[in-house]
């Protein structure tokens, strides 16, 4: 292939735009097209840990480089609050990046579960199975003054700036960036898409397209007619209303953590980053109008609405049947979204760019590389999804219809049922392939059946106050393996212990990247 057009200009077609240029550009000839009058949707972004191994390092970018520009802070889990009883500030629980240190082939999860049934350990599973929850609670830094990592993170962001300075970088690479608005697409004979023409009247065309114009999917939905699988019977919410909402970062400390805090038809998002935090209220329009998704969302932070400027999104809820159709890969939202809970975003975006730059075709377009590239599409997306819904279905909150639909209308694939009935059963659900943070995050976590392990469903479970009805029949057997788990269970404490002695907060190991007071 000789040359290649991305049509959309925000996160994912810059990061596209990006990735594709220092794979193939010294031999394919790569073109954006952006429409400036149409604004990008990104708000506060949060991620995951993989995004540095997986897409910055690929373009030789150390966090350091790309941090400053982008107004970046750290994320080290998820905190999950009030989704165990109405607006509590007591109720919380991490979901936490890494996976769980082994015991005789056993996670600590299990060993656990053991004690906590038996009624020999009564602290939460996140504080007593990793070395990191306290030093979350005293919002401290995953990284120590001298840069050293001390616990697997991932970022928040500004996804504009994020978008603005890959795109200087994707320029500088040589990538050509057209500004003009598309106005309609040419097919040609096989069916394919021949060229695109904009408002001045040009008319481009090119080998491939990938279409990063958002949820319009303006080449893979209305060009090609390529359906879009919605999947609202799985997961209710559809609509949010975001701002941003300043913040007194020196007398409140930077929080290193993404807050999910539950609310009557929905959650909020609240993304620190420096001086401010982005914020959005995701809410079902069936259970909740616009006007009262607005009145709670300004009062939980009470500010009024002359104060923050307010973004109203709906989004759909799926995916394309197929995300690559002929000689066109969708990418971003025009592929696939689910909602915001878990950070899936703008993983979906460069966990598909890295795919299609595994499936990377010539000119024959051999259409086995687009079957294999939908399928991992289809597993990701399905994967995330059933994780998701957990969320809402295992929550024991009633206190709404909203709620209360949640616990009854769900529509649930048959491999989650299999999960859930071997998590009750005390079995390892979705073991790790490995427990070594490094390489998981280097490879492992790529492979999409290995995305969500038992971590992430001990986390999560054990959260939402469900533990397995049976521990791990396999430990009643083995005396000396519960003295064992104890011995681990000391050591992370130490471990915690010495970091809480020499981490510097949050905040100050941001301002001191930045190399200044102000913002
Ligand atoms: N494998 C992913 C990771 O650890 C799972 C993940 C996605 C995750 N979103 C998350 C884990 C949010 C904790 C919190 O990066």
């Amino acid at each position: 292939m000789k040359r290649i057009l991305i049509v959309g200009g925000g996160s994912s077609g810059w990061m596209t735009a990006a990735y594709l240029s220092k794979a193939y550009g010294c031999k394919v000839k790569i073109s954006l097209i952006e429409a400036p009058s149409i604004p990008k949707i990104g708000v506060g972004e949060a991620t995951i840990p993989n995004l540095q191994k997986v897409f910055f390092d690929f373009l030789g970018l150390k966090e350091q480089d790309w941090m400053p520009h982008c107004n970046a802070s750290f994320k080290s889990a998820i905190k999950f609050v009030g989704w165990n009883t109405r607006s509590d500030p007591d109720d919380y629980f991490y979901h936490m990046f890494g996976q769980l240190k082994e015991v005789n082939g056993i996670p600590l999860s299990h060993y656990w579960a053991h004690l906590r049934n038996a009624g020999q350990i009564s602290e939460p599973f996140a504080y007593a199975c990793y070395n990191k929850a306290k030093l979350l609670d005293a919002k401290l830094s995953p990284k120590a003054r001298d840069g050293k990592s001390c616990m697997s993170h991932a970022w928040h962001f500004d996804a504009h700036l994020v978008a603005n300075y890959l795109r200087d970088l994707a320029v500088s690479w040589g990538v050509e960036h057209i500004e003009g608005e598309v106005v309609e697409t040419r097919l040609n004979e096989d069916g394919g898409i021949k060229s695109v023409r904009i408002q001045s009247g040009a008319e481009i065309a090119a080998d491939f397209f990938v279409d990063c114009s958002g949820f319009k999917g303006l080449l893979i939905n209305q060009a090609l007619g390529e359906p879009f699988i919605d999947m609202s019977q799985y997961l209710l919410c559809d609509s949010a209303v975001a701002g941003s909402i300043t913040h007194d970062d020196e007398a409140n400390g930077v929080e290193p953590y993404t807050s999910a805090i539950a609310m009557s038809c929905g959650w909020t998002w609240k993304i620190p980053l420096l001086g401010r935090f982005g914020s959005g209220y995701v809410y079902s329009s069936r259970f909740c109008s616009k006007d009262t998704a607005t009145e709670d969302f300004l009062k939980l932070w009470g500010v009024r609405e002359d104060q923050v400027k307010l973004n109203h999104i709906k989004f759909r809820t799926g995916r394309n049947r197929r995300a690559w159709v002929k000689n066109c890969v969708s990418i971003g939202l025009s592929s696939c979204f689910l909602e915001p809970l878990e950070s899936t975003g703008l993983y979906f975006i460069y966990a598909a760019i890295y795919q299609f730059a595994q499936h990377f075709p010539d000119a024959t377009l051999d259409p086995r590389l687009a079957d294999s590239f939908n399928k991992k599409i289809e597993v990701m997306f399905d994967d995330c999804r059933d994780f998701i819904q957990t969320h809402y279905f295992t929550t024991k909150r009633n206190d709404s219809d909203f709620w209360r639909a949640n616990k009854h209308e769900l529509k649930i694939s048959d491999s989650l049922r299999e999960k859930l009935s071997a998590y009750n059963a005390g079995l390892v659900v979705c073991p790790p392939v490995t427990t070594n943070e490094s390489d998981y995050y280097g490879n492992f976590d790529l492979e999409f059946s290995n995305f969500w392990t038992n971590s992430n469903y001990y986390c999560m479970f054990t959260g939402l106050n469900w533990v397995p009805e049976r521990s791990h029949p396999k430990l009643g057997y083995h005396d000396e393996w519960m003295k064992q788990a104890l011995v681990e269970f000391q050591h992370l404490k130490r471990e915690e212990e010495a970091f809480a002695a020499t981490l510097p907060t949050t905040y100050d190991y941001l301002l001191n990247i930045r190399g200044t007071r102000s913002n």
